[in-house]
């Protein structure tokens, strides 16, 4: 799975892009989405069929006096299949707890979407303690324990290698991913095994090939890198 997150990029002039990635996708065995500013949903989903069309975020509620937001049910509506929950720049900007992060993947599994859930560590979590641990309590206390398996995909995004050129090592994203895996089988019984890991934080054309081939790593969830399809097509083509 490659995800491309378009974070507040992008306009209608650029959807242009999505038929390069679509493009793109054709030529792979491999299941490609972006997720587009809400603005754009609706423009991108009645575009094409590919690349798939997901959202940044969705309310926790499904209708109801909040002025400004978007619920999983409008998200829906706009021919979005899914939805990134628990963005680290949500956590960070907009002060989403876990049991926020929890109620939104409720709300947006009810509604049909399909959820990335995202978890990370800070680079002061890292140096001062265990990430590990850090990452899997962010994973046992943002799902809900009747989370279907079947809608959801764990992003890992480690905050520090998000933007910054400095993607995790090898050996890191195999710790913390495997450390994943057993929280979300703890979490979800054994349907938890099936449930896609994805790593995120500075992927490019230039790392894409050694990240994916990690065994734990099921698929990447690239920021900057996925706003043209330029960009795109050799992580496309990597996975
Ligand atoms: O959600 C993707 C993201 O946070 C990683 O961003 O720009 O480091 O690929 P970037």
């Amino acid at each position: 799975m490659v995800v491309g997150n378009w974070k507040m990029h992008g306009s209608s002039a650029a959807l242009v892009e999505l038929d390069g990635i679509a493009e793109a996708a054709r030529h792979a065995r491999v299941d490609v989405a972006v997720c587009l500013p809400a603005t754009l949903l609706m423009a991108a989903a009645q575009r094409a069929r590919d690349p798939i069309i997901g959202a940044q975020d969705c309310h926790a509620h499904a209708s109801g006096s909040h002025t400004g937001d978007v619920s999983a049910a409008m998200i829906a509506d706009a021919g979005a299949r899914l939805t990134i929950i628990g963005h680290s720049e949500r956590r960070r900007d907009h002060g989403e707890t876990d049991a926020i992060v929890n109620a939104k993947l409720d709300t947006a599994i009810a509604h049909g979407l399909g959820v990335i859930l995202c978890v990370g560590e800070s680079e002061a979590q890292r140096r001062e303690g265990d990430p590990a641990a850090f990452v899997c309590r962010q994973v046992a206390a943002s799902l809900p324990a009747q989370a279907r398996a079947d809608r959801l995909m764990i992003a890992y995004e480690p905050l520090w290698a998000i933007g910054s050129g400095r993607s995790a090592s090898g050996e890191q994203i195999a710790t913390i991913h495997t450390d994943i895996r057993r929280a979300v089988q703890d979490r979800l019984g054994d349907q938890g095994a099936d449930v896609p890991i994805l790593y995120g934080g500075s992927v490019t054309g230039d790392n894409a090939d050694a990240i994916l081939g990690l065994e734990t790593v099921d698929g990447v969830l690239v920021g900057g890198a996925s706003l043209t399809a330029e960009r795109l097509a050799p992580i496309i083509a990597a996975a």
